[in-house]
């Protein structure tokens, strides 16, 4: 048998953990007075927009969570209403870091603090919500879908995946540990 979809979930979040870390150190360098590189940041933007929001959330609230409803799984509470919710606030953090590394490009680099602040919500929002996932929802999942329901599932990433280009993800991989390997040098 092949991988269940909620396999496919877990690893990406190995990678997402990774940039979350990348994060974390960036924003103790700067608290260090260590000023980032510009282009970090901005493929670290993009990860966040492309690969954790647009193909992982996407996955999750486009496919998985719909089918879950479907299966009598309600959506307000927990877990399903709280995992939106962390979604919506996520999206909202990238949107600030997004602005505050724009505002560092430019040279307001005096303004460091949506940039710092914007990386530590997030650091604190993701393993949280990685944890609920895959301690609670995935096991649930495992419990509630049967083989073919996680093939097709699987099936509905496969057309995501081909949608962003299987070579992004693969970009997106590499570019997750290219930057923990930078930060650790730094
Ligand atoms: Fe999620
Ligand atoms: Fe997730």
């Amino acid at each position: 048998m092949g991988k269940r979809a909620t396999q496919t979930l877990e690893e990406e979040h190995h990678i997402i953990q990774t940039v979350v870390g990348v994060m974390a150190a960036l924003a103790d360098n700067m608290d260090k007075g260590m000023a980032p590189e510009a282009d970090t940041l901005r493929n670290l933007v993009e990860f966040l927009q492309v690969f954790a929001d647009k193909c992982h959330h996407g996955k999750e609230e486009n496919f998985l969570f719909p089918l879950l409803e479907a299966k009598g799984v309600p959506v307000s509470g927990c877990p399903l209403g709280i995992l939106i919710h962390e979604h919506q606030n996520g999206r909202k953090l990238v949107a600030e870091l997004a602005g505050a590394v724009e505002a560092y490009e430019k040279g307001n680099s005096k303004e460091n603090g949506p940039l710092c602040a914007s990386m530590r919500g997030l650091v604190n929002l993701y393993p949280n919500h990685i944890w609920k996932e895959d301690y609670l929802l995935f096991p649930m999942t495992d419990k509630i879908l049967n083989k073919a329901e996680q093939l097709e599932l699987m099936e509905k990433f496969e057309v995501v995946e081909k949608e962003i280009g299987l070579e992004v993800h693969r970009r997106f991989e590499k570019l997750a540990a290219t930057l923990a390997d930078k930060v650790q040098e730094g």
